[in-house]
């Protein structure tokens, strides 16, 4: 199934943050008006550091956010380098969210067990209202790696082979990333240059795999689109 997705284009990261931030404030406004509860999955890696950082700042009713992530490296609990450990810094530790709303996949008991401890939070999650996601330098998101087979019934991979460290990692699958009322992907710096060319060129990569019925918006810095000026 051929994904849609909506490209924008914005000046630098900044404004991708600024932007990404608002989008998620209107969607936890939308989730919390219609059904009482904002569930959503945050990104890991270095790009949704600054969103983070704003929405902190915002006055949300953080009290009906439930909290997911796409993703954890399988490193010691509170390791600097995970994602829930990045998420905690730049967002969660600066907003009340009952620390019970918040779900950390527990990547420090290993991949197999902590997909498997993960997927029925994820299951009884679904659909999630926002799903963020970053897009690595090879067409990665979340810890879906191209030229990999993941199994199509998982709700949560154990993966094993990431080819960015660390190689043992949790990751939602594409189908469960899918399950969103909305997407939302960011991607800034030249780095992503050649990984954003061959999504828009529609190679089957893993971040391409990711939308399913639903519209897919893509943030990008300049950098990333490749505008040649
Ligand atoms: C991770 C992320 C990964 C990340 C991309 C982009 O564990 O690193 O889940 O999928 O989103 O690799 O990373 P940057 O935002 O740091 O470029």
């Amino acid at each position: 199934m051929k994904v849609r997705t909506r490209w924008h284009i914005l000046e630098d990261p900044h404004a991708v943050a600024e932007e990404a931030a608002r989008r998620v404030r209107e969607a936890a406004q939308r989730a919390i008006s219609d059904r009482g509860v904002f569930r959503i999955v945050l990104a890991g890696g270095r790009t949704p550091r600054d969103m983070h950082l704003l929405l902190a700042r915002a006055d949300l009713d953080w009290t009906r956010w439930r909290v997911y992530f796409g993703d954890e490296r399988c490193l010691p609990a509170h390791d600097s380098e995970r994602n829930s450990e990045a998420a905690k810094v730049a967002l969660l530790d600066r907003v009340p969210i009952p620390v019970q709303s918040i779900h950390p996949i527990p990547a420090e008991l290993g991949a197999e067990a902590a997909a498997a401890a993960y997927a029925p939070l994820v299951a009884a999650a679904l659909p999630f209202d926002l799903v963020t996601l970053g897009v690595g330098e090879d067409g990665h998101t979340a810890s879906l790696f191209p030229g990999r087979v993941y199994p199509v019934a998982e709700i949560v991979h154990a993966v094993h082979d990431a080819p960015k460290l660390p190689a043992d990692r949790v990751s939602l699958s594409s189908s469960s990333l899918s399950r969103a009322r909305e997407v939302l992907i960011l991607a800034t710096g030249a780095g992503k240059r050649d990984a954003v060319a061959a999504w828009r060129a529609g190679d089957a990569l893993p971040v391409a795999s990711v939308g399913g019925e639903t519209v897919v918006d893509v943030l990008l810095d300049r950098d990333a689109w490749g505008d040649l000026r």
